[in-house]
């Protein structure tokens, strides 16, 4: 989490405050800047809340030809100013943006900064002050001393340095938090993420875990923490710069709503012929098909994309499926079965509690396949297998068409692998068909999104709490429905398998309590009606979601008809237009709402 972005080489200012601008995504409770204009004048800026704020407190006439930028998710102390970065030194010499956990903090503090007067309570500042020590007691350069106190680290970090006595020279580091460089005509960058600098170059280098870097406007050195000289490659970022922008929509979450039915005809043109035969790497499907068990490990609403996958695999390659929660398993690894295969479900591919379990995978050579929305991405680098999500650029935090793309791309190695193990459920999925109807589906969801915004005015807006509840295929579905409405409208909401809530729960149903149906599953819909029934005695507003065929003349949404299998796909859209007009109208910021980050590399 934590954006940070450097530049060397051109007109500092304007560059950084758009860089943090467009890494806001990974955290924005304070930010701040730091610019040197190389001819001895210096600035440093840093306010609590958004880069909007840090944009406002500056003033006109400070410019740098250097300057790094942070935008935070605070770890390690609240979001202050002082907790801001860039952090720096005792004498004003260093100044550090940093992104990821220094573990071993408290032990460098103790060890090595007895005496020293800290400003803040981050981690962050620990180094960069640990850096200052080592360049005056050992009277070595910058670069030296940083790579001398990352001898001495443990933990994750993706750092900008600069030495006010050396300002023509970024030094970088990285280790598990991502981190880029950016390549100019007479000019470097430095981001955790190329989308951010994407105005000023296409032109990139991924920084591995273990890089160090000095980095001037025309040269870039980097070098291994061992000392071995690194010739990075370049690569250029092929990406239509309107992928990026939020166009005529008022927030990007509901952009990407929109833009699910053009993901899910993408990846049928991606992953199926046109015959519907699918176009898996046959190493994959191979691997898959030899598994006695899959394990999927995610976080979040990839989590739950994941029990919606272990259904698929279940009832189309008949494999048994196990889904844990990567932060659990990290440290609590699953009992594994003789022929286990991970599969990590990871859109931004950088989650640090799924990284954890993969490093574990390697180590004991369990093959792994990550799906993932970013392809050179750490999780789908480190595998022993990757598939594109397709989904483009996901902005809003909320996550919305890379878990569409998600299940889409599950459904398609379901049916692979089950046809490769000539199951007949798999050889008669009609997955191109049924994909095709739910894209059309979602269309039919998105123009009815009136009707849906009414709902959510009338029932979600004047409450505090709501529950989702649905069984069979409906059950992890209510699980992400539910967090959709939290994390983006503040409403306490609980997804529930529908026979469950009586067990206990449903004491929590008061007058007007709004209770969401999700009726999908044909084999349970008469048991969920009564679930329904117990509820509406108890004075609970119902707003029932059904699949046509399973409707009652009352229903709230009625639910174009797709396969089974694949109505989370159309389900979860109405879901999402929920949140989606409960947050906005509630006058809520929907893209980034208070206290999350959208890419989670600290454990
Ligand atoms: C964060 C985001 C969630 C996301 C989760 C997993 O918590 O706010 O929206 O589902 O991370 O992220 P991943 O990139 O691994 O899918």
């Amino acid at each position: 989490m934590c954006g940070i972005v450097g530049v060397i080489g051109k007109s500092a200012k304007e560059i950084v405050l758009n860089g943090l601008t467009n890494l806001e995504y990974r955290g924005y409770d304070s930010a701040g800047i730091y610019l040197n204009d190389l001819q001895g004048h210096q600035y440093l800026t840093k306010t609590v809340g958004r880069i909007n704020n840090l944009k406002a407190k500056m003033l006109p006439d400070e410019e740098g030809l250097v300057g790094i930028g942070h935008t935070r998710w605070a770890t390690h102390g609240k979001p202050t100013v002082n907790n801001a970065h860039p952090q720096f030194d005792q004498i004003k010499r260093f100044y550090m943006v940093h992104n990821g956990v220094i573990e071993n903090y408290q032990e460098l503090k103790e060890k090595y900064l007895k005496g020293v007067e800290l400003q803040s309570n981050t981690d962050t500042e620990i180094l960069v002050q640990l850096v200052s020590q080592i360049v005056q007691k050992k009277q070595v350069d910058p670069f030296t001393a940083l790579k001398a106190a990352l001898a001495e680290v443990r933990g994750s970090y993706a750092i900008i340095l600069i030495d006010n006595l050396k300002p023509d020279h970024l030094f970088i580091a990285k280790n598990k938090s991502p981190l880029m460089l950016g390549l100019g005509k007479g000019f470097n960058l430095v981001a955790s993420d190329s989308l951010s600098v994407l105005d000023q170059t296409k032109e990139f280098i991924d920084l591995q875990d273990g890089e160090v870097g000095d980095i001037t406007k025309n040269h870039i050195h980097i070098e291994k923490l061992t000392g071995e000289k690194v010739t990075p490659k370049s690569y250029q970022l092929k990406i239509d710069p309107s992928q990026v922008s939020k166009g005529p929509y008022d927030f990007y979450m509901l952009k990407e709503i929109c833009e699910q039915p053009n993901v899910l005809r993408r990846l049928t043109q991606l992953y199926l012929d046109e015959n519907g035969n699918p176009q898996v790497d046959q190493q994959i499907t191979s691997v898959l098909a030899q598994a006695d068990h899959l394990y999927i490990f995610a976080a979040g609403t990839s989590y739950h994309a994941g029990l919606v996958g272990k259904l698929l695999f279940e009832h189309f390659a008949q494999i048994p499926t196990e889904v844990d929660f990567a932060s659990e398993a990290g440290y609590h690894f699953p009992m594994l079965s003789q022929k286990p295969v991970f599969i990590f479900l990871s859109q931004s591919g950088e989650t640090a509690d799924s990284r954890v379990v993969l490093q574990e995978a390697i180590k004991r050579k369990i093959p792994s396949l990550t799906l993932t929305n970013v392809p050179n991405s750490t999780l789908a680098r480190e595998a022993s297998y990757a598939m594109a999500l397709e989904a483009g650029p996901e902005i809003a935090v909320a996550s919305t068409k890379a878990y569409t793309a998600q299940l889409a791309v599950e459904a398609v190695l379901a049916k692979a692998v089950g046809m490769k193990l000539q199951h007949k459920e798999a050889h008669d999925f009609d997955l191109r068909h049924e994909l095709a109807i739910a894209a059309e589906g979602i269309e039919q969801i998105i123009s009815a999104k009136a009707k849906i915004e009414q709902v959510a005015n009338t029932y979600l807006l004047p409450s505090r709490n709501a529950f989702y509840i649905g069984r069979g295929i409906d059950y992890p579905l209510a699980l992400e429905a539910a967090l959709k409405l939290k994390e983006v409208s503040y409403i306490q909401t609980e997804g529930f398998a529908a026979a469950e809530l009586k067990h206990g729960t449903i004491s929590l149903i008061e007058q007007k309590t709004p209770v969401i149906a999700l009726v999908n599953d044909p084999v349970t819909a008469d048991l969920l009606r009564g679930n329904i029934q117990e509820v509406l005695a108890r004075g609970a507003n119902v707003i029932a979601i059904a699949s046509e065929q399973l409707a009652h003349e009352n229903d709230d949404v009625i639910l174009p008809t797709v396969n089974y299998y694949l109505t989370p796909l159309i389900s979860v859209v109405v879901a999402q237009l929920l949140a989606y007009y409960a947050s906005k109208n509630k006058g809520l910021d929907v893209d980034k709402p208070r206290n999350l980050a959208k890419s989670v590399t600290v454990e």
